[in-house]
């Protein structure tokens, strides 16, 4: 079966609702057998959706190691609740979550709708993930479908998923979207990474925030750790890159403060001590998207 075809088939099986919004790798038959980030996310943080494969990728790390890769994905997961708080604050009302993940089985942290609930009477918020079950997972815990939407997509066809009606149908365009894009980058190739953040970009409409976490060696804290066993049992792509290379993704827009640094250290509220500055394994930053000059609106 072609892959077109097969996309198709998802359209009349699942109803245009619930269709992958792009064409998504299909599942190999014993997929419960390879490993897959979000499970592999969520052993890190102590939940209970992950299996064997995804263990047995994190079981190549020293106990040392291992404490180190949950120490930096419990800073990212406290990141998103920073951000959603710091950007509800700055007035926005609508979050695109991409790479959302399984909910979060670690009760400190939250997920992006409930902290949006606390702040905003009625925020939208569009969770993306290309894993199947990682979307199942939070179709069935979604308790609130007029403020949640959640969406199956590949970040690589970044063009057909902001088109379709599954993202843009859920979202004012005609007023800033907050973009989160927390360790998800990492699970992408050079190529499809710079150029989804491109697409991206182009398709925010000014004002819009585009959030970041991404992983980077930091001291002995080293997220590249993850990769030799990773490539080996479940070929998987994990990589880390350097600041610049991050800060690229940006595309020069403005970031708030305090920029670009360690994810520990955004929030100013986080309680890490300033020597752990390492833990994070990771550099985060909110950059803010331009109102359009006078020429770019002109269509020049
Ligand atoms: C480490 S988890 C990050 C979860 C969440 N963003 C966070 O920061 O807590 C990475 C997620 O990215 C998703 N992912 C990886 N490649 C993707 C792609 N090409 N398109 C969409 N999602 C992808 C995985 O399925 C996984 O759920």
């Amino acid at each position: 079966m072609s892959t077109d075809t097969e996309y198709q088939h998802n359209q009349r099986c699942y109803g245009t609702a619930w269709a992958p919004a792009t064409r998504v790798p299909r599942p190999p038959e014993d997929w419960a057998h390879h490993a897959a980030s979000a499970r592999m996310y969520d052993r890190l943080l102590g939940g209970s959706d992950n299996y064997a494969s995804d263990r047995a990728v994190l079981a190549d790390l020293s106990e040392d190691d291992f404490e180190r890769l949950r120490t930096a994905a419990r800073i990212n997961l406290e990141h998103n609740s920073a951000v959603v708080t710091r950007l509800a604050d700055e007035g926005f009302t609508q979050f695109l979550d991409l790479g959302c993940g399984y909910p979060s089985p670690w009760q400190p942290a939250r997920d992006v709708d409930e902290t949006a609930l606390t702040l905003i009477p009625v925020p939208r918020v569009v969770y993306v993930d290309i894993d199947p079950h990682a979307v199942a997972h939070r179709r069935m815990r979604c308790e609130n479908e007029k403020v949640v939407r959640i969406v199956q997509g590949d970040l690589a066809r970044m063009d057909t998923l902001l088109r379709s009606a599954q993202v843009s149908g859920a979202l004012d365009l005609t007023r800033p979207v907050a973009v989160l894009a927390h360790d998800v980058l990492p699970w992408l190739s050079d190529a499809d990474a710079a150029k989804s953040m491109r697409i991206l970009r182009e398709w925010a409409p000014p004002g819009s925030a585009l959030s970041i976490t991404h992983a980077c060696d930091l001291g002995p804290t080293r997220p590249s750790m993850l990769t030799p066993p990773a490539r080996d049992k479940a070929a998987l792509t994990y990589l880390t890159r350097d600041k610049e290379v991050i800060r690229e993704y940006a595309g020069g827009w403005p970031m708030l403060e305090p920029g670009l640094v360690p994810t520990a250290r955004w929030d100013r509220e986080s309680p890490l001590p300033e020597e752990m500055w390492h833990a994070s394994g990771a550099y985060a930053g909110v950059a803010i998207k331009p109102a359009a000059s006078a020429a770019e609106a002109r269509g020049a």
